[in-house]
């Protein structure tokens, strides 16, 4: 470094803490050496928080969220969607970039957690990182559900319908607490003008904050592991953990062969598939909402649908309350239940690497009913996939319940005193 770049380095740390920031957070921030590819998913998901941003923005300088009809008697929020795919130079891409990184941010998301469960990451002292993982994954599905509501498509329109109501199954204040979020008695033209405030400012401004406090977090203790052994035990004379690098440059330039293979499938479902078969982006979302025409099978987008199953699984009423609010007490349960797993968890080691048969059955069970019930809620309901539905559910939750018992009496293998590096 030259005298004169020193001299003004010198002057901006004696201002704001840029090089203590950035060896505290990079050069001098110890990974552990034997991160696999499972972690690549972290810093996916920052890429594809940027993406979203990003190409939000340029959506929003052409979206119009009004549902009032043109002149050709389309709504003119649905009519602005077709101006932008059709019109604007470009616009094909920057919308199908944003539709695609929808999915892509919880497909990213979904792989994420799941590392978090095969390593324990949410284990002491990470419990925090895995609260605020939990709260960004809540956010993070409000934020996609008032974004499907936007193109003004028949699958906006009465998805948003049928998810609003389930609000008004809450007794005493179901019925107002539904009448504020939608802004009218149906969903309406200030339904649509809500949504679109929360979802371009309100819900990210959350989100962004949630996942700096999330990193903020993960620096502070340090970063799990596939052998979810705690590097910091370990430490030379410099008090430099022996089984950590730094995570520049070791991870930035590793972190960048995960963004290389993600943009490769990223783009081939852009340029190719835009759609992913009506699961991206649903065929019925291709119709301009119509209040008096509603469509044969209303199904959520893909992300939703395991949680949309267990809300539909429900369907006995008890202690005189309808079963509709006992599911979306189930639906919801079945996501806060999330962020209780380092308190469920007893088991003595930390990763599936060393934990027992048992623990390594429940969690093959599990991932087999998250995928089953996600299949069935993109179906129409019959009385034998309600069944299945239900038997999953059931085994959903049980997966978390019996934890605290099952990781007990499992059988481990000792965890090692070093991280495992070939
Ligand atoms: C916008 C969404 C998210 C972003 C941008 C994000 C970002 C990150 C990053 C950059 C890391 C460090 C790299 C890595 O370990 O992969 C990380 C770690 C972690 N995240 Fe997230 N995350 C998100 C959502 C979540 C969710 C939904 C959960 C769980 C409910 C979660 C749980 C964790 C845990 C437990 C770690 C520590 C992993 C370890 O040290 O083994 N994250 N996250």
């Amino acid at each position: 470094m030259t005298t004169k770049t020193q001299a003004l380095l010198n002057w901006v740390d004696e201002r704001f803490p840029l090089t203590s920031s950035i060896k505290g957070h990079l050069t001098e921030y110890y990974a552990p050496k034997n991160f696999n590819f499972w972690y690549f998913f972290g810093s996916l998901a920052l890429l594809v928080l940027v993406i979203q941003i990003l190409t939000g923005i340029f959506l929003v300088m052409h979206y119009k969220p009004d549902a009032s009809l043109n002149a050709a008697g389309v709504p003119v929020a649905f009519a602005s969607v077709e101006y932008i795919m059709r019109e604007v130079p470009g616009g094909w891409l920057i919308r199908y970039l944003h539709s695609t990184g929808a999915s892509a941010f919880f497909v990213v998301v979904y792989l994420h957690m799941f590392r978090g469960l095969l390593y324990g990451s949410y284990r002491k002292p990470r419990e925090l990182i895995w609260i605020f993982g939990t709260l960004i994954f809540l956010v993070l599905m409000a934020e996609a559900f008032m974004g499907y509501l936007l193109p003004w498509g028949q699958m906006s329109f009465w998805g948003a319908q049928v998810i609003v109501n389930l609000f008004s199954a809450i007794p005493i204040i179901g019925p107002d607490l539904s009448l504020v979020i939608r802004g009218d008695y149906v969903v309406s033209d200030a339904t649509l003008n809500r949504f679109f405030s929360f979802h371009v400012i309100a819900v990210p401004l959350v989100l962004i904050g949630l996942v700096a406090a999330h990193i903020i977090a993960l620096h502070e203790v340090g970063s799990n592991n596939p052998d979810g052994v705690e590097i910091k035990k370990k430490k030379d004379a410099n008090g430099i953990p022996l089984d950590g690098i730094p995570f520049h440059p070791y991870y930035t330039v590793k972190d960048i062969v995960g963004v290389v293979a993600f943009l490769f499938f990223f783009s081939a479902v852009v340029f190719f598939a835009p759609e992913a078969g009506g699961y991206f982006l649903e065929f019925n979302n291709f119709l301009p909402a119509d209040p008096l025409t509603t469509p044969p099978h209303i199904a959520p987008v893909w992300y939703f649908t395991p949680f949309y199953s267990i809300l539909r699984a429900v369907t006995y009423p008890l202690f005189g309350l309808d079963a509709k609010f006992w599911g979306v007490v189930a639906m919801g349960a079945s996501v806060v239940i999330i962020a209780f797993l380092p308190w469920l968890d007893r088991s003595p080691v930390k990763s599936i690497r060393y934990k027992g048969p048992i623990f390594k059955f429940a969690v093959v069970v599990f991932v087999i009913c998250f995928f089953i019930l996600g299949y069935l809620g993109v179906l129409p309901p019959t009385p034998g996939r309600t069944l299945v539905s239900q038997i999953c559910s059931v085994l959903y939750f049980a997966f978390f319940l019996a934890m605290p018992w099952y990781s007990k009496i499992d059988k481990c293998k000792p965890e090692p005193e070093r991280v495992n590096f070939k």
